[in-house]
């Protein structure tokens, strides 16, 4: 099976290798937890869990994953039980489990762009028709429900995006998710959405998983949790017979996932409360010293309030986005995520989640950018 390069994980994971003493902007995940902050923030006992550990049976775990884990997740939703949770390797995995047990050869599925790779070159490489509807920076990188709706017909399997959206943020209003299954049943289609970013709000973010019997949702321990060591993803499958394919699939992968990951996950989860308000203090510190860095700045704009853990910066100079970003981290040693990878020209990712010395990076961007205007490549 032949598949298109991953252009974002194949630049940013090296970038990010060569970027030990540097500034690491690039990325989406909210500042990983050492062990001992995790049980600090959640106020369970180490001593306990070391106990625990000792005891703990280093065999296969259970296959349909452990069950307070699965339980801790289902709590995370409205009106999912826990053995609607298939337990797998990473955002990554779910996502993959989901396309490739989902997607045949004669369907034709939707993409929403930007979209998370996975969600239209696995389909691509099916040999399933691929629709593409893009999200446009000019309405705020909001759907267009008119252009959904003109692409979908009677073949369309599903239509596949991420809410909240990477690497805009932006983010679909209940009335608009409502819409999409409006479309989507219309056509008996599934909607399959990574909510990898899902809880930054204050108040209860709702899921596609609460509202309609065909959505597949995806998520993991990665983003919001702090937690990406412990590649911990799941899927949320409400029917009984496509569960029962998305388990077969996961044979063929993993045969189950790691006792230590899901075990440790499942005590964060239990805090989730804590964990969800620290992710949201570090975005929110970090989203106030980038507002007042864009506030009125010449050469970058950025369209859509996020909800997630990134902005896309576009910026008015004539340079590829690709060679921007080289550049950037080559002569100021700053790590900024390139937009091709999401095919957006003259754009990057700025992470709002995971940021040391953000004010120097912000500040070595800008010298940055003046050496280009001085270059005159402003536009
Ligand atoms: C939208 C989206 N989905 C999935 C993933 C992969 O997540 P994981 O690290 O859990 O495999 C990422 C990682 O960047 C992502 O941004």
């Amino acid at each position: 099976m032949k598949i298109d390069d991953f252009v974002l994980e194949n630049w940013l994971n090296p970038a990010c290798d060569s970027v030990k003493n540097k500034i690491y902007l690039g990325g989406s995940c909210v500042l990983p937890m050492t062990v001992e902050e995790l049980f600090e923030l959640t106020g369970e006992s180490m001593d306990d869990f070391m106990e625990e550990l000792k005891h703990m049976n280093l065999g296969y775990g259970n296959f349909e994953g452990t069950p307070r884990t699965r339980k801790a997740i289902a709590n995370l939703y409205k009106g999912v039980e826990p053995e609607e949770v298939i337990l797998v390797h990473g955002g990554t995995g779910a996502n993959s489990t989901v396309v490739l047990t989902m997607i045949e050869e004669t369907d034709n599925v939707i993409s929403i762009m930007p979209n998370y790779q996975q969600f239209y070159s696995i389909p691509k490489s099916i040999g399933a028709e691929v629709r593409q509807i893009d999200l446009k920076a000019k309405a705020g990188y909001k759907l267009d429900l008119d252009e959904l709706r003109k692409a979908v017909d009677n073949n369309t399997k599903a239509i596949l995006f991420t809410n909240p959206n990477n690497p805009t943020g932006s983010l679909l209003e209940l009335e608009e998710m409502q819409e999409i299954i409006e479309i989507a049943k219309s056509v008996d289609a599934w909607v399959i959405c990574d909510e990898m970013y899902r809880g930054l709000k204050e108040e209860y973010m709702p899921s596609f998983a609460d509202i309609y019997d065909k959505a597949i949702v995806t998520c993991s321990s990665s983003k919001i949790y702090s937690m990406a060591g412990t590649r911990v993803g799941w899927i949320i499958c409400h029917d009984l017979e496509t569960r029962k394919e998305l388990f077969n699939r996961r044979s063929y992968d993993s045969i189950c996932g790691g006792v230590f990951d899901e075990w440790i996950f499942a005590i964060a989860l239990e805090h989730a409360d804590k964990i969800f308000a620290r992710s949201r203090k570090i975005v929110n510190e970090n989203k106030a010293k980038i507002d007042k860095w864009l506030d009125g700045h010449k050469y970058l704009h950025q369209y859509a309030d996020s909800y997630a853990t990134t902005y896309l910066i576009h910026y008015d100079l004539e340079v590829d986005a690709e060679k921007f970003c080289d550049d950037l981290l080559d002569k100021k040693g700053v790590l900024v995520c390139h937009g091709d990878c999401f095919f957006l020209p003259h754009t990057f990712r700025i992470t709002l989640s995971h940021a040391h010395n953000l004010e120097e990076g912000l500040r070595l961007i800008d010298e940055y950018i003046e050496e280009l205007v001085a270059q005159g490549k402003a536009i």
